[in-house]
């Protein structure tokens, strides 16, 4: 049980960073996190704060969190689309204090222009998809008039009439068994569920099948218990609204990410641009309700094979139907998607308070456009936080105090058609990036429920834990509530590993190590409705968090994480985790090679893997040394030893990047994570090495396997103690 418990979890992470979905293991069958085992723990209760910390944890106003978060979500501000509000951001920084402006770059993007979707029955009836969210009258901003319909970022325009199949979560694995279940999948539409990989691995899965459009439908059978339980759809109650519609990108992220026809250059106005971008479908796709899923899969019962016959994991759903395969003769979709493209400009919003130390940088970002007019926990829930988080520092910048390091603030645009302005912004200033950044923190869905979740870079994860004991949530710290979730997690710090899906993708390839937090729901929470309309300021005020104290809590938490990171006189990185941690991926490693090539043995030798667990075993324990050693008061003391370590530190996950970057996928550059190339969100740690495995490609395997070494023989080189 612990060990199902333990990668459960590990899956819930992913919910909650933008254009990331529920993974399977996570909401098919059990739940691992429940708001009920929010139990309270003996931290010193109220915290202890230092001065600085007191100013930062008071400045925060929910009443403020609240007026913003309502600013944010009333008005269209898909990517480039609302350059006033990028313009509010940047003049309320300034007013709090922070030294800010907008940064513009122009990109390719498309937007909807008319989409339709047509079930054909044998019979000569039809039923048509109604690709709009049902209006309702509680929840203003449904009805609003600009509202914006069902349909794919980057997807292809197309006009297609065929047959369709169920292809569950189009997973490579799904497409598989399809092919072995002999289903014939040749021009035909895809039918597939959310879930799983991102969508436009899914697109890309079947275009590469030789199907002609997709359609992806919201499954409730993901929503956990809520439906079973007969409770009530929203706007009555936290179940699932059944015309909600979950839109989304569909650029294949797995390659690269930025500006589709500016790969590895910023998209300033005038620079070359690539005309036939690897990552844009070339087939059309529709997003639809549960509601519409329904007829569409209904008409495919008794047809190809039985889904419950399929034997693939989440395969059925929850509805009412047998969730068979198709195709069935003669009854067919008709898809139409038409796209405006446009270069066009977007807007982020950059403050920067300089530091003492102008060769050291953090920097804390969040993007600003969301697909609907809503959006108030993607991603506004933390665009109002970054509000209050300058306003704090703002206040601390009044009492004379000045940060050590440089502290840049970021308000992203377009991060939802493929992380386009971090990218972009991280492509132009790349090496003074690379020369001073020490960590990204990212807030995404800062708020979309009232449970702590993390991803970050294994050096993070003590700073990260113990900044929660300052930090107040209703009768308890917030890390009493971290520690009832992941207590039980010691090898991973009860942290996630990032793989893609928000801002921080752009950082990681520089050798900046990074965070993304938010606060989600658990299983009996109310639904969250990702990238629909009914992420709206009204779900969140009724049915998530009335007072906006959740926000708060959040918003304290990355202001004194940031604090921290950005004026402690030794950089607060936990060696020892980062040490442990990455033993464990190479340890790791070894469970792929029987699957892989022969006899474990054989592989291993051929490849040399134990060179690899040696070299990270050694570097475990220089870590674990030089931890204890830099956390003595005699070395704290020592100022030029203190600078001297920062110096390193900040040198760390740079050893591990790679120019050329991953084999086929040059954008991916640090030898240690990339998104798995299976399904865009998670991450795959150590990815050549264990790709080359997959592949039976041994030469891939051993070449960075050596460099891995390599790597990591020189971290043990640098931190061992005279
Ligand atoms: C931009 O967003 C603001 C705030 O939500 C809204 O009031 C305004 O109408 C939007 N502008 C456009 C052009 O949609
Ligand atoms: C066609 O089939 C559908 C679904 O079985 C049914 O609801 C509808 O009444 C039929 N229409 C005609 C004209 O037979
Ligand atoms: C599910 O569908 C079957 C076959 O159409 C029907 O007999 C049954 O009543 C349905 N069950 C529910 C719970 O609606
Ligand atoms: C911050 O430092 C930069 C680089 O030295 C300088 O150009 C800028 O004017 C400084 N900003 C402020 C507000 O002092
Ligand atoms: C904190 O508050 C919750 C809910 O109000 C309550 O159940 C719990 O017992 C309280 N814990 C402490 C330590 O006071
Ligand atoms: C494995 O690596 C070690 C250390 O670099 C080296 O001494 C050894 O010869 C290698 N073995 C093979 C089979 O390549
Ligand atoms: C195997 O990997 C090597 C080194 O990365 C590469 O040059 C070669 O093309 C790959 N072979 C195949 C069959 O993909
Ligand atoms: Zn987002």
């Amino acid at each position: 049980m612990k060990k199902l418990l333990l990668s459960l979890l590990v899956a819930t992470k992913s919910s909650i960073a933008c254009q990331r979905e529920f993974p399977d293991e996570h909401f098919s069958s059990q739940f691992a996190r429940s708001s009920d085992t929010l139990t309270a723990r003996a931290e010193p209760f109220p915290p202890v704060w230092t001065k600085n910390e007191a100013i930062l944890h008071r400045a925060f106003d929910s009443v403020e969190l609240e007026t913003w978060a309502s600013y944010y979500t009333h008005g269209d501000h898909i990517a480039g689309r609302n350059k006033s509000m990028a313009e509010e951001t940047a003049k309320k920084w300034n007013a709090n204090g922070v030294p800010s402006s907008l940064v513009e770059y122009e990109v390719y993007l498309n937007y909807p222009e008319s989409q339709k979707l047509v079930l054909n029955r044998a019979n000569g009836s039809k039923y048509e998809a109604q690709l709009w969210e049902d209006k309702i009258a509680e929840d203003e901003t449904t009805e609003y008039p600009g509202s914006i319909p069902a349909f794919h970022g980057y997807s292809a325009s197309g006009d297609v009439e065929a047959e369709y199949v169920y292809v569950g979560r189009a997973h490579k694995d799904d497409f598989a068994a399809l092919k072995s279940a002999s289903i014939n999948l040749e021009g035909k539409i895809a039918l597939a569920k959310y879930g799983g990989p991102f969508r436009g691995i899914k697109v890309k899965n079947a275009e590469a099948n030789g199907m002609v459009g997709v359609v992806i439908f919201t499954d409730p059978g993901d929503d956990g218990p809520q439906e079973a339980k007969g409770q009530a759809a929203y706007p009555k109650g936290p179940a699932r609204q059944p015309s909600s519609i979950q839109r989304g990108s569909v650029a294949y992220i797995d390659r690269y990410v930025g500006d589709p026809t500016t790969p590895g250059w910023p998209s300033k106005p005038g620079v070359p641009r690539e005309s036939n971008p690897t990552i844009l479908p070339k087939i059309p796709s529709l997003p639809i309700s549960f509601r519409d899923a329904y007829p569409i899969l209904k008409a495919l019962d008794g047809y190809g094979k039985a889904g419950k016959d399929m034997r693939r994991d989440s395969w059925v759903g929850g509805l009412n139907v047998t969730y068979s395969t198709g195709p069935a003769p003669g009854i067919t979709l008709s898809l139409s998607n038409k796209m405006k493209d446009a270069t066009t400009p977007i807007w982020n919003v950059i403050g920067i308070i300089n530091g003492t130390n102008a060769d050291e940088t953090i920097v804390v970002g969040n993007h600003r456009d969301a697909w609907i007019i809503g959006g108030a926990a993607d991603p506004n829930s933390g665009t109002a936080m970054l509000i209050e988080i300058t306003r704090a520092f703002g206040e601390l910048l009044k009492t004379g105090w000045k940060p050590r390091r440089n502290i840049v603030f970021a308000s992203w645009d377009a991060e939802e058609y493929a992380l386009i302005g971090s990218t972009e912004w991280v492509e132009e200033f790349a090496p003074w990036l690379a020369d001073t950044v020490i960590s990204y923190l990212n807030i995404d869905i800062a708020v979309n429920g009232p449970l702590p979740g993390a991803s970050a870079t294994p050096e993070l994860r003590g700073i990260a834990q113990s900044v929660m004991k300052k930090v107040i949530y209703g009768n308890r710290t917030l890390y009493d509530a971290w520690y009832s979730l992941y207590r039980f997690r010691p090898e991973d710090n009860g942290f996630g590993n990032l793989g893609s899906g928000s801002d921080y993708t752009a950082f990681l390839q520089l050798g900046i190590g990074a965070l993304d937090f938010g606060m989600g729901p658990g299983s009996t929470d109310p639904v969250y409705h990702y990238h629909s309309n009914y992420d709206s300021y009204h779900w969140m005020k009724t049915l998530v968090d009335p007072t906006y104290a959740i926000h708060t809590t959040a918003g304290q938490y990355i202001a004194l994480l940031a604090y921290h990171l950005a004026d402690d006189p030794l950089l607060p990185y936990d060696l020892d985790a980062f040490g442990r941690n990455l033993d464990y991926w190479a340890r790791d490693v070894t469970s792929l090679t029987i699957s892989c090539c022969g006899s474990a043995g054989a592989t291993q030798q051929a490849v040399n893997l134990t060179t690899l667990i040696d070299a990270f075993r050694r570097f475990k324990d220089v870590a674990k040394q030089y931890q204890k050693v830099t956390s003595t008061d005699a070395f704290l003391q020592d100022d030029a030893k203190v600078q001297a370590t920062n110096a390193k530190l900040k040198k760390l996950l740079r050893l591990f990047v790679r120019e050329a970057g991953l084999p086929d996928r040059g954008f991916y550059k640090t030898a240690l994570f990339a998104p798995n190339r299976e399904d865009g969100y998670k991450a795959q740690t150590l990815p050549a090495v264990v790709e080359g495995l997959q592949d039976r490609n041994l030469s891939q395997a051993k070449e960075w396997n050596l460099f891995l070494v390599d790597a990591v023989d020189k971290a043990s080189e640098m931190f061992t103690l005279p």
